[in-house]
């Protein structure tokens, strides 16, 4: 008798406390598209810190770099009255969402958070919908960024190219003793990351503002981006048969194995060679894109939080929407992913020299007016532009348009979307 009720008491005792774990206890479901190696053991870190204060993380990963896939998949979820808790949104498609009235009101976080002192204003900005915050920034990315194997550049007798004229020549001397110049994802997000660079360095940040930012269809259609057109289709001949479809981190893969030369693309794939166990300056060595040394195409993740009704749910949205900005957060994540902080006043220890070379840019750039919003990342324009610009590089790139055309299509087609 005396054992049994002492098991009963312990029963009782062990669901008690199950019972209380669960009381207190939240999820949170996360649409998000990260994927790829790096990209997986960044987004770990949230799920460990969250669930090391109870709650449960419901992964929503969608595949497809660049997101549009995982837009196309929140879209339907949110139409059908059901949005997951969170989802990687950014830039001027957060304001799309705050006007359908679905996002939950993050004021109380960001206050006891500190994080308009924290955040620059220009950040804090976008994460706001008629001055409440709705969205928590979790990065800042660079865009314009060629990723180097310096084995083949060495075994090939090239030097690392710094204008497209130098490009040329590498990228013929590398061919020649038997490697791919370029590795190169054609996809239509993959082929914008890249044009947008090129219209950055050839044109100046200006002539990028202009065309990227302003969509001024006069800037469009105008010899600047005719050459624009021409250095893009000049790269394709440097690419391997394999690139159409390609993923960009079996692109990035290329590179640290030595098959191919070089890479351009945002330092989400430092995030695959840091995953890989490579080390900068030694193993491979990150420049910026040529002739784009100076300028900063940024591009920040962030995630937009929905009205939730349950009321652990809530705490642990709020958690996340918390954890997020917090020192330690911020550095074991951007660590991982490649990226640098989006906090402010962030110790640099741990940080790798291309992070270092990230950070100190970031902030040179602001001063020179050179930091301008990536379009390909969605945070210069609205998607129905950005989607005109998309259609029109991704057809000139896979078909025998002149780079006149291109232009005169790029002006038409943008200004229809306007
Ligand atoms: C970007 C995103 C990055 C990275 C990349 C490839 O749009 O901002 O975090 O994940 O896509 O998927």
């Amino acid at each position: 008798m005396k054992a049994k009720l002492s098991t009963i008491v312990l029963t009782l005792f062990l669901s008690l406390t199950i019972f209380s774990q669960a009381a207190s206890a939240g999820e949170v479901e996360v649409l998000h598209w990260w994927t790829s190696g790096g990209e997986a053991r960044s987004v770990a870190v949230l799920k460990e810190q969250l669930e090391k204060e109870g709650h449960t993380w419901k992964d929503f990963a969608v595949a497809g770099g660049g997101g549009d896939t995982a837009m196309t998949v929140l879209r339907s979820r949110a139409v059908s009255g059901n949005p997951p808790t969170a989802a990687q949104v950014k830039g001027p498609q957060i304001q799309q969402w705050g006007d359908e009235g679905v996002l939950t009101n993050l004021d109380a976080v960001a206050q006891a958070g500190k994080w308009d002192q924290l955040l620059p204003a220009v950040v804090a900005d976008v994460m706001k919908y008629e001055g409440h915050y709705v969205a928590v920034p979790v990065n800042v990315h660079r865009i314009n960024w060629m990723w180097v194997n310096p084995e083949v550049f060495r075994k090939a007798g090239a030097k690392i190219p710094t204008t497209w004229d130098q490009f040329n020549e590498a990228a013929r001397k590398i061919k020649k003793a038997g490697f791919i110049p370029v590795a190169f994802g054609g996809q239509n997000w993959q082929e914008a990351t890249v044009f947008e660079s090129i219209v950055a360095g050839v044109g100046g940040t200006d002539f990028y503002r202009q065309t990227m930012i302003d969509a001024n269809p006069k800037q469009l259609n105008s010899p600047t981006m005719v050459r624009c057109f021409e250095v893009f289709r000049n790269i394709k001949q440097y690419t391997d048969k394999n690139a159409p479809g390609r993923d960009w981190n079996l692109a990035t893969a290329m590179v640290i194995k030595g098959e191919a030369a070089m890479q351009f693309m945002g330092d989400w794939a430092k995030g695959e060679f840091t995953a890989a166990g490579k080390s900068p300056g030694v193993d491979y060595v990150a420049v910026p894109v040529p002739e784009t040394s100076g300028q900063y195409l940024f591009n920040i993740d962030s995630f937009i939080m929905f009205e939730v009704s349950d009321k652990e749910n809530k705490k642990a949205q709020m958690a996340m929407a918390r954890l997020i900005l917090e020192p330690k957060f911020q550095e074991v994540f951007n660590v991982n992913k490649g990226s640098i902080p989006v906090r402010t006043g962030m110790p640099r220890a741990a940080f790798d020299q291309v992070a270092l070379q990230s950070i100190n840019d970031f902030i040179a750039s602001a001063g020179t007016g050179d930091l301008v919003p990536s379009m390909a990342h969605e945070m210069a324009v609205f998607p129905a532009v950005r989607g005109a610009i998309f259609d029109v590089v991704t057809n000139f790139y896979n078909s025998n348009m002149s780079a006149e055309n291109g232009a005169k299509s790029l002006a038409s087609q943008v200004s229809a979307a306007m």
